[in-house]
């Protein structure tokens, strides 16, 4: 008696405390967009539809859903969510196309999330109350007889006016949703199924000593962090691999599988269950060979850092003088970290002894030999090819480190392994940047685009996308010569704290004339719970209060080999800088896009530099002002100065 008046008590307060409460999630949609649930906590409401593009009852409610939508505008969240798993993105993106839908698809891949919302028919829709995360609304968008529409609006118009709105719940109409049978998802086996595949993904860092918080080193362990590994995993936190799935194929993937990801949930809402067999776990070490590729050519202990008790301890660069007085060809480079506890990741390379000032301390690498983090402790370069290091100058290390509640001093280092002989080829590393960003401030998402021109044809071998606290998205594409546009990596929810080298299976070929455009997504908003201060403009700068359009990437060029050299470092600068000049993305500077420094060189000159007369310099103009230039320099710097004895 007691218990039921209770109930009915609750009832009263909360409007729908026994409906049923929804845990956060991060899906992309079908044009590889990231939504995270919980994003949207300020919001009056999140609108879910269950999708799915064969179901006559979904697609025929689609208009009035998005009519509700212009309603609201952009102030209620309304999302689609497709439960079919077979549906691939292309198929998905055509279909929104033509059928004129603008809500985001949710792609649900392992169904995971539909089966938690308990839906059951595509067409069934889900009102959900920021406040509580409860669904105050369960029903079809159209139903016979009544307008369910009006009761939706009824429930968004009492959310939006801060009320709780009648939980409300009918019969749905619609399309079932088929998922794995629970009986058999119930039987999955910790140690022959569970364990293993955490050994093969996570215990590289959930570890003794690892980087990981906490290790993964027995049955209870796992048995106690379940509901935490279910809530990373679901949002996408854990394993800390950010590359959208269905694009491209990359070494040291670490991130789960489809049906993985699925064994591991499914095992978790089944109570995580021990089962029989011996605990693989419990035999968790590492083999901790110090140099898997064998003993180096060369070490260089990276300085010694302490890294504090605690706080955030910003990027450091330290620096080794190169001790090598003769150019060296590097086949290979492994990072051994001293206190892989601390030692979060590190970006290793060199800079050349005639490096500019600018370059010098900007932190950007003339030879990028590895980024490491814990699973990728060596870069091989392909067969065949090396990173020169010419003699002098400096080896420059990117470090982050990560408190763990101790002072901690950590000595890391790198060993490279030499060519004996010249390789046949350069491996090569570039940039695309824009130092000329400036990000609004309250923007929830700003967008900044770059590019650089490849003049000849070459191979593309990874990709490191770079942003600070406010970068969340980020996207490479090949713009080339005949029109075509392909996405070749995206990272829709880009985690400053993992920077990551993706490196291609099967090496990119690029055609001669061919754009490598980097996009990154900036969220300057106050809902991005990494933004230290929403209120501000943002412009470039290397601390990570500032922001960076920044990619970088590794290549070969076809027609180059080490007898004969074809790369010229102020036309690969000319190739960076025309991509970040040409604002519209045209294909080339305008007039209006050069910067003031060269306008002033060119008021006569201009139109002798457009040498085809279309008002913009194309990348073969920009390549000759930029020659015209470097020998002016020459000239004035062989001519006697008038000047000289003055200063
Ligand atoms: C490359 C290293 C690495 C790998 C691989 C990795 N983790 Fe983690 N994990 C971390 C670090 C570092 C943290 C703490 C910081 C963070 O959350 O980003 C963490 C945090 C977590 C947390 C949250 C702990 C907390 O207190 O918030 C869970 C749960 C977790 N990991 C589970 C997993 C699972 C499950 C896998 C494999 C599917 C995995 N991790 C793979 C490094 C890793």
């Amino acid at each position: 008696m007691l218990r039921n008046f209770l109930v009915t008590a609750a009832i009263l307060l909360s409007g729908y405390s026994h409906a049923l409460q929804v845990d956060n999630f991060v899906l992309l949609d079908h044009r590889g967009d990231a939504h995270e649930l919980f994003y949207h906590r300020g919001a009056p409401a999140v609108v879910i539809m269950a999708y799915n593009q064969n179901c006559k009852a979904a697609t025929d409610a689609i208009p009035a859903l998005q009519s509700l939508q212009s309603k609201y505008n952009d102030q209620v969240e309304f999302w689609l969510l497709n439960s079919d798993a077979t549906v691939d993105r292309k198929a998905l993106a055509q279909h929104a196309e033509a059928s004129g839908i603008t809500l985001p698809i949710l792609q649900d891949d392992t169904t995971l999330i539909s089966e938690s919302l308990q839906a059951q028919y595509a067409g069934e829709v889900l009102v959900l109350d920021p406040r509580s995360w409860r669904v105050a609304y369960r029903g079809s968008v159209q139903s016979e007889g009544q307008t369910a529409t009006s009761a939706i609006a009824d429930t968004l118009d009492s959310l939006a006016s801060g009320k709780t709105a009648d939980a409300h719940s009918e019969t749905v109409k619609g399309c079932e949703i088929t998922y794995p049978d629970r009986s058999e998802t119930a039987s999955i086996s910790y140690a022959s199924t569970i364990a293993p595949l955490l050994q093969q993904k996570c215990v590289v860092c959930h570890t003794e000593g690892g980087l990981g918080p906490w290790a993964m080193n027995s049955y209870t362990m796992i048995q106690g962090f379940a509901p935490m590994i279910r809530e990373v995993v679901r949002t996408k936190r854990m394993p800390p691999w950010h590359a959208d799935p269905h694009i491209g194929q990359w070494k040291n993937d670490i991130s789960l599988t489809t049906e993985e990801t699925r064994q591991l949930i499914h095992w978790i809402e089944a109570g995580a269950p021990r089962g029989s067999g011996s605990d693989p776990l419990a035999s968790n070490t590492i083999d901790q060979v110090e140099w898997p590729l064998g003993e180096p050519d060369l070490i260089l202990e990276i300085p010694a850092y302490t890294v504090p008790v605690s706080g955030e301890v910003d990027y450091q660069f330290p620096t080794v003088k190169n001790p090598l007085d003769t150019g060296v060809w590097v086949k290979a480079a492994t990072v051994v970290p001293g206190e892989r506890e601390v030692v979060h990741h590190i970006l290793a390379g060199t800079q050349d002894s005639d490096t500019t000032e600018l370059r010098r301390t900007s932190g950007v690498f003339d030879n990028y030999l590895i980024g490491y983090a814990p699973g990728n402790e060596s870069h091989e370069f392909p067969d065949g090819t090396g990173v020169y290091i010419p003699p002098g100058g400096e080896y420059l290390f990117q470090m982050h480190y990560t408190p763990i509640g101790r002072e901690v001093v950590d000595r890391s280092k790198i060993g490279l392994y030499l060519h004996r002989e010249v390789p046949e080829n350069y491996f090569r590393q570039d940039v695309v940047v824009n130092p000329m960003i400036k990000i609004p401030p309250n923007t929830a998402r700003h967008t900044e685009v770059a590019y650089y021109a490849f003049d000849k044809p070459a191979t593309l071998h990874n990709l490191v996308p770079h942003a600070h606290y406010r970068g969340v998205a980020s996207r490479f594409e090949l713009w080339k010569p005949d029109g075509e546009k392909e996405v070749i990596l995206n990272v829709p929810n880009y985690d400053f704290n993992w920077q990551r080298t993706y490196e291609f299976v099967v090496p990119k070929q690029i055609e001669a004339g061919t754009r490598l455009v980097h996009t990154t997504w900036y969220d300057n908003s106050a809902a991005n719970t990494a933004n230290p201060d929403a209120s501000r403009e943002v412009p470039w700068g290397l601390q990570s209060w500032d922001e960076m359009l920044y990619g970088a990437f590794s290549y070969t060029w076809v027609d180059e080999n080490t007898e004969a050299p074809i790369h010229d470092k102020m036309m690969a600068r000319t190739n960076q800088y025309v991509g970040f000049l040409d604002q519209n993305i045209d294909g080339k500077v305008s007039w209006r896009e050069l910067p003031r420094s060269i306008k002033k060189q060119l008021v006569q000159g201009f139109s002798t530099v457009d040498t085809n007369g279309d008002g913009g310099l194309d990348l073969q103009e920009m390549h000759k002002l930029t020659e015209r230039r470097a020998e002016q320099r020459r000239e004035e710097s062989e001519a006697p100065s008038p000047q000289s004895g003055a200063r």
